[in-house]
């Protein structure tokens, strides 16, 4: 029994020395030391041993086990040592490698336009508005003084979803919105999409953006509209910048003016971009219509107001002399990363 004892021992040390994996590892554990393995085996027999051999045997016996446990367990924590030694290795990051460029992105031309405008008018004391683009007729027509059968209307292609809902083809909407929730003073600008069914070309989308401003107050008359939309022009072109205000008609104010900014280019003189005017046309704007605030609710014997509207599509095709409007909507990088 003592040689058969040793024999295992040998035997497990030496399968042992060449096991690589915990799997044979396992293998080997119930090989020797399992209920069905060969040292148990061995003890099975300590019944037929003597008296005097019992003792003897019995402590080799616990002695062998205990070796081979002992040496298992080293095995064991042997090769976890190692897989972690190799994954470490597999996982290791070479700090010194070159990273992945990052492209950097850019601001959308007009959205730097946009926020020039915004910041210029946040300085003046307005705040900023927002509306629905998909909007009800009331508040794009109806509410701005262009009930169902006004003429006007077909000169603003509408892309109507219903009879009485359409996608905005104005942000004069908002307007609406703010006199019927807000008590003058008024201060507003809101910038947003607007949408008419053109077809696209160089300078026509189906998609542009306006911002729209507004002021109501008491006592505010046509030279603050002009002395504001000045300020604003200077601030974007530079201080010797002229407007001029041509009369025009808009249902929604009395009286109305259209808006042109001299031409940067020529400085009035009369050019090829201001295809000799010396002016640019640029924005819509006027005294807001009294039937307009008695509909919001604001006493027009007391109040009045002036609004504007202007296109941005228009200012930032100007600023960066962008000459074809679809540019600004198609997203090419190449054109975008310019900005
Ligand atoms: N909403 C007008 C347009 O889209 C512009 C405008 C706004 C005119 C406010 C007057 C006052 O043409």
């Amino acid at each position: 029994m003592k040689e058969q004892l040793e024999a295992i021992r040998t035997a497990t040390k030496q399968a042992l020395s060449s096991c690589t994996d915990a799997k044979q590892l396992d293998q080997l554990r119930v090989q020797y030391l399992g209920k069905k393995g060969e040292l148990t085996a061995i003890l099975k027999q300590m019944g037929k041993l003597s008296a005097q051999e019992r003792p003897a045997m019995g402590q080799l016996a616990n002695q062998v086990r205990t070796d081979l446990e002992q040496a298992l367990a080293e095995k064991q924590h042997a090769l976890s040592e190692r897989m972690l030694q190799h994954k470490l290795e597999a996982e290791a990051v070479d700090v010194t490698l070159p990273g992945t460029a990052q492209r950097q992105g850019s601001m959308h031309p007009l959205h730097i336009v946009e926020q020039e405008i915004r910041e210029i008018f946040l300085g003046m004391g307005f705040s900023v508005a927002d509306g629905p683009e998909v909007e009800y007729d009331y508040y794009n027509f109806e509410a701005l003084n262009l009930p169902p059968d006004h003429p006007a209307r077909d000169t603003q292609d509408t892309f109507y979803i219903t009879d009485d809902i359409l996608l905005r083809t104005q942000t004069s909407s908002v307007q609406v919105h703010v006199m019927e929730t807000q008590k003058p003073p008024i201060r507003v600008i809101s910038p947003g999409r607007v949408y008419r069914s053109d077809t696209v070309d160089a300078t026509h989308s189906p998609l542009f953006h306006q911002i729209e401003g507004l002021v109501v107050d008491k006592g505010v008359t046509m030279a603050d509209l002009k002395g504001t939309l000045k300020l604003l022009m200077q601030r974007l072109y530079g201080d010797d910048c002229k407007i001029r205000l041509r009369p025009h008609h808009f249902p929604f104010t009395e009286p109305s003016a259209e808006v042109d900014v001299m031409c940067f280019q020529c400085h009035g003189e009369g050019c090829r971009m201001c295809k000799g005017e010396g002016y640019i046309e640029l924005l819509g704007a006027g005294m807001v219509h009294p039937k307009v605030l008695e509909g919001c609710g604001i006493d027009s014997s007391v109040y009045s107001g002036f609004a504007f509207g202007l296109g941005l599509e228009r200012i930032a095709m100007r600023h960066y002399q962008i000459g074809d409007m679809r540019l600004l909507f198609e997203n090419d990088t190449r054109f975008l990363e310019q900005f």
